[in-house]
């Protein structure tokens, strides 16, 4: 937080949105959004109210709007009934959309499938009813370990219908990563598919659900449903493994929604926090889905002629808001991609968004940032060289996007014309929260700029004051927002604890430092806690070191970040062996062994860049870690900070060669 606005400002003009974005928009001009804004500050319940009533179908419509008696487990709308899954599908065929693509989706090696939304109907509807006569129903909790599929959506949906809680754990999670997110959700039915294609390789699902199941714990599992995705031989237990089309088939094509309370929990995510235990965040029905929906139609101003592509993998927050339920709930059109932006070239995403006719693309800086890398090195694949000029919008998520990221995301794909919606947000917060609106907001490179309508967002002190604009602070939300989480599955103390401080006055804290400018913007400056973002992804440098320490050759790891130009950052691992401290050819190998053994026991993205052994960790006295030093030493820099409170100086010296 140190860090001053002109550090991360290198370009400092402002980008006016152009005349075409601004006509016919949603929220058209700035003082459009200032009246809204207004609007929600004059009298919250009410413009909550009227917006949940406009875009939401109720089957049992609600009286309460807010309920705080039980703050921070706070209550939206919470005497209505709605089911997600009608107001995704139903909701939209009875505006005459049946016929109107819902998904198109493009397999790894290029094939093309649509889905109408009728067609989508009949696929969740007999999967649901599949489903139900085998027993599952209301508050069940499924986890789905799939593929980018149209059948990954389907599962979704399906629970969505019967209100079973779904809980999807990203594809390249480890079976072990899978085992503790199984227990700790007490899952009966886990959803998978055979393999998964990435890049033109195999990678293996059902395997890994079969060794999480043999690690204990997930008796209460009575179903594995396998989607057919590649045909691979895998193994099979009679009796408890089911293939998703055997479960379709037969079924009615007409299932009933099951009514729940706005307040039933759609869905539980996992996400890193300071400790070593990933969170289990979850989600409300009918407060998400309506930010879900809104937010959809507010930031990418989508229309009924727009064709929406979000690159995320629904196994993160970004692929369920954006993915499965925001733009199904706006009855939009949108691509949806099994593989990765560089196969078969660096040029896929240009390919798809000219063959597609993509309207609103977004996607993540990490991917904006190894294609600046792979494009400008294979001109070939430049943008440039594509025909884009369908694209009206583009957008990006996960971290924060710097200048020049940002400069040419604005000129070689939105080619000067289209506007860049930096959307700020978190898997807690449900949807969007600081973003530019595309046909109001001036963009400012690197900055997120302003709070969408309702959204209280503030920058204060550790008492909870609001600070300077300039000056650094802890980025809150003063008041609660219909798409925030309801509480930590299980562990309501460590709700509190994370996320609302007794000094902060009831404010909502994201985990984020942050400042703002002489016009209001915010600037994200990155984490205030011990997580860190690689490539988009969240992780905690406690769960990496857990991980470490669980290895029998490790007696002690510190983990931090380092700054990286594609990832945003990198794992660095400090590490002290059990034996002595091993050197040259036989170092290597052992840091490939531990890097392995991450990958293993929490998944691939977790692999740390870089090992380094010691003796010993630079500690206090007191026999505390001095992670700030180790940012320092990650870095290569030299130490300027005074070390006298140190127990050992020397080590860091040691610690400073990379292998
Ligand atoms: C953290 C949340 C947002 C959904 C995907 C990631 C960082 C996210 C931005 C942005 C700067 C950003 C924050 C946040 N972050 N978007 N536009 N500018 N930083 O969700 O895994 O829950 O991570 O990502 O640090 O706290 P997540």
């Amino acid at each position: 937080m140190s860090n001053s606005i002109e550090s991360v400002l290198v370009e400092t003009r402002v980008f006016p949105p152009p005349a075409s974005a601004v006509q016919g928009a949603t929220i058209s001009g700035m003082d459009a959004y200032r009246a809204l804004v207004a609007q929600a500050e004059r009298d919250p319940n009410a413009f909550w109210a009227r917006l949940a009533r406009e875009h939401l179908q109720w089957t049992k419509p609600f009286t309460q709007v807010l309920d705080e008696s039980k703050a921070p487990f706070y209550r939206w709308f919470g005497d209505g009934e709605l089911n997600v899954s009608a107001n995704c599908l139903e909701a939209q065929i009875a505006q005459g959309k049946g016929d109107k693509v819902a998904i198109i989706f493009e397999a790894d090696d290029g094939k093309v499938d649509k889905i109408t939304y009728s067609q989508l109907l009949v696929r969740v509807s007999r999967f649901a009813n599949g489903l139900k006569s085998l027993g599952y129903k209301l508050g069940d909790r499924a986890i789905i370990y799939m593929p980018m599929s149209i059948e990954a959506v389907v599962a979704m949906q399906a629970c969505a219908r019967l209100g079973v809680i779904h809980s999807v754990v990203f594809g390249g999670f480890s079976a072990k990563s899978l085992q503790e997110r199984i227990v700790d959700v007490g899952a009966s039915l886990v959803i998978t598919a055979d393999e998964q294609m990435r890049g033109g390789k195999a990678i293996a699902l059902k395997p890994a659900v079969e060794e999480a199941l043999a690690m204990g714990g997930c008796e209460a599992v009575r179903r594995v449903v396998v989607y057919k995705r590649t045909g691979a031989k895998v193994d099979w237990t009679e009796g408890r493994d089911l293939w998703m089309h055997d479960v379709e088939a037969g079924q009615p094509d007409v299932c009933t929604p099951t009514p729940v309370n706005a307040e039933h929990p759609l869905f539980i995510l996992y996400t890193s926090g300071s400790t070593g235990k990933p969170k289990g965040v979850q989600h409300s029905s009918a407060g998400y889905l309506l930010w879900s929906a809104l937010t959809v139609k507010w930031t990418f101003d989508s229309r009924d002629s727009d064709v929406f592509w979000c690159t995320a993998d629904v196994g993160w927050v970004t692929g369920h808001t954006y993915i499965t339920y925001g733009p199904l709930a706006c009855g939009l059109t949108q691509v949806m991609f099994e593989g990765v932006p560089t196969y078969p070239d660096s040029g896929r995403f240009w390919d798809m968004i000219a063959r597609h006719k993509v309207s609103v693309f977004y996607t993540a800086p990490t991917a904006i940032r190894s294609l600046i890398k792979a494009c400008e090195g294979n001109p070939k694949t430049h943008p440039r060289n594509y025909a884009l000029d369908c694209l009206r919008i583009i957008g990006s998520v996960g971290e924060p996007i710097n200048p020049e990221a940002w400069m040419w995301y604005y000129k070689n794909v939105g080619r000067e014309r289209c506007p860049i919606v930096d959307t700020w947000w978190q898997t807690e917060t449900g949807g969007h929260m600081i973003t530019p609106l595309p046909g109001a907001t001036p963009l400012k490179p690197g900055s997120c700029t302003l709070p969408l309508p309702g959204i209280s967002a503030a920058i204060v002190d550790e008492t909870g004051e609001d600070v300077p604009s300039g000056s650094g602070g802890f980025l809150v939300m003063k008041r609660p927002w219909p798409a925030m989480i309801r509480t930590i599955w299980g562990d309501p103390d460590r709700f509190i604890k994370s996320y609302f401080p007794p000094e902060l006055k009831g404010y909502y804290l994201a985990g984020d430092g942050a400042q703002r400018d002489a016009d209001g913007y915010f600037w994200i400056m990155g984490r205030i806690d011990d997580v860190l973002n690689v490539s988009g992804h969240r992780l905690g440098t406690m769960e990496v070191e857990s991980a470490l320490v669980a290895h029998e050759m490790v007696a002690e790891a510190a983990v931090v970040g380092r700054p990286d130009d594609t990832t945003g950052e990198a794992v660095v691992a400090f590490v002290v062996l059990k034996r002595s401290r091993p050197e040259g050819d036989e170092a290597k190998a052992i840091a490939q062994q531990l890097r392995d053994w991450v990958a293993k026991e929490i998944g691939p993205i977790a692999k740390p860049r870089d090992i380094r052994f010691g003796d010993n960790l630079p500690k206090t006295r007191s026999g505390k870690i001095m992670r700030r030093l180790l940012r320092v030493v990650a870095k290569g820099e030299t130490i300027t900070q005074d070390v006298s409170t140190l127990e050992n100086p020397a080590i860091l010296e040691q610690l400073s060669k990379s292998l």
